[in-house]
């Protein structure tokens, strides 16, 4: 336990004068930032934060570059943006694409449907083809419009981009041979190069609990992992749900005494 004199307050509030202690998971659960995004419940930044801070299979690593990173099927993805009131958030693959990185196969085919994690109604999916015979692409009009310009690119060989409902699929896959697929959302009526919208990613919504109810009463979730049951870190103590007395009344309050207060409310 982390306690502190209120000193201070004391001067002010003889009366209320005592020692105050502050539970020390509500302490080691603070919000921390990893570059511009906040990480709090469910995810944990691990090796910063408290395994009991956050879900099961929500760590988040904080790498040299102060970007958030998530792991997916083996891949790892940017956090780029967390919306906590949405339960959502949009990642983007950390081995980018495009104009400024090479054209090496680093996006790989992954499956965004597990237990964690609902894709949003706006996905699609971009093919990328990596192996792309030049001479035979060169011959071919239309399919060159989707070559994708990369550094270092060996000349023999091209990559070509599409998504993944285009009509040049079957001939992309004749001269390429296999492709990846690699999540986007795109929206209705805009028109953005498929670069971008692998940079801006995709949307995912979370199916962790929500903490909302413990949040506004002042607490700050966390998860433990033997009981696998969400908890309400308070500055008092550990709590099932929220931080007020409430709740405190039906867990703590003696259940004999409880019965006798409805008798006497009877
Ligand atoms: C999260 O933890 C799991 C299991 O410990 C690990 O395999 C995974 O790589 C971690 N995620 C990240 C982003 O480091
Ligand atoms: C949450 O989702 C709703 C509906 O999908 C949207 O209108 C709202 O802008 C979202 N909130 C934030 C903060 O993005
Ligand atoms: C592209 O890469 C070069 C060298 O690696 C770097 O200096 C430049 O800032 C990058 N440009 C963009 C738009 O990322
Ligand atoms: C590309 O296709 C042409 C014509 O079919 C063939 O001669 C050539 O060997 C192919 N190149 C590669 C790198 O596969
Ligand atoms: C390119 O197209 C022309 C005309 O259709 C054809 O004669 C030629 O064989 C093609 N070259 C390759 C390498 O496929
Ligand atoms: C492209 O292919 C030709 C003939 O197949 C070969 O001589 C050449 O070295 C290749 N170029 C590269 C950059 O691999
Ligand atoms: C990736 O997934 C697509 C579509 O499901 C499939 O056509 C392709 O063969 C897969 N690629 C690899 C390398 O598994
Ligand atoms: C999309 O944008 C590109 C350039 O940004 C433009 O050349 C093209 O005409 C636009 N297409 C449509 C359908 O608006
Ligand atoms: C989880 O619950 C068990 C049993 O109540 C308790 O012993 C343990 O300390 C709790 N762990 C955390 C991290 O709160």
């Amino acid at each position: 336990m982390i306690c502190e004199n209120d000193s201070l307050i004391a001067t002010f509030f003889l009366l209320a004068r005592k020692t105050s202690c502050t539970d020390p998971q509500f302490l080691a659960c603070d919000p921390k930032s990893c570059g511009d995004q906040k990480i709090s419940f469910p995810f944990h930044i691990q090796n910063a934060q408290e395994e009991y801070c956050g879900y099961p299979g929500f760590n988040v690593s904080c790498n040299e570059k102060n970007t958030a990173v998530l792991s997916l099927s083996n891949n790892e993805y940017i956090i780029q943006e967390i919306d906590y009131q949405n339960h959502s958030l949009r990642l983007s693959n950390a081995a980018g694409f495009g104009k400024n990185t090479s054209c090496s196969p680093q996006i790989q085919n992954i499956s965004l449907n597990d237990d964690r994690f609902r894709q949003s109604t706006t996905r699609t999916g971009v093919f990328l083809f990596y192996n792309c015979n030049s001479t035979l692409l060169e011959n071919d009009s239309k399919l060159l419009k989707h070559k994708v310009n990369c550094s270092g690119e060996n000349g023999n060989v091209s990559t070509v981009a599409m998504l993944d409902d285009d009509p040049l699929l079957g001939s992309a896959s004749e001269k390429c041979g296999a492709g990846v697929v690699a999540p986007v959302d795109v929206y209705r009526g805009e028109n953005v190069s498929i670069e971008k919208m692998l940079e801006r990613g995709f949307v995912l919504n979370w199916v962790a609990s929500t903490c909302s109810v413990c949040d506004e009463s002042g607490g700050r979730c966390g998860f433990n992992i033997t009981t696998y049951q969400l908890k309400c870190f308070c500055p008092d103590r550990p709590h099932a749900r929220r931080c007020n007395s409430g709740e405190y009344f039906f867990s703590s309050f003696p259940v004999s005494k409880f019965y006798r207060l409805l008798e006497i409310a009877g």
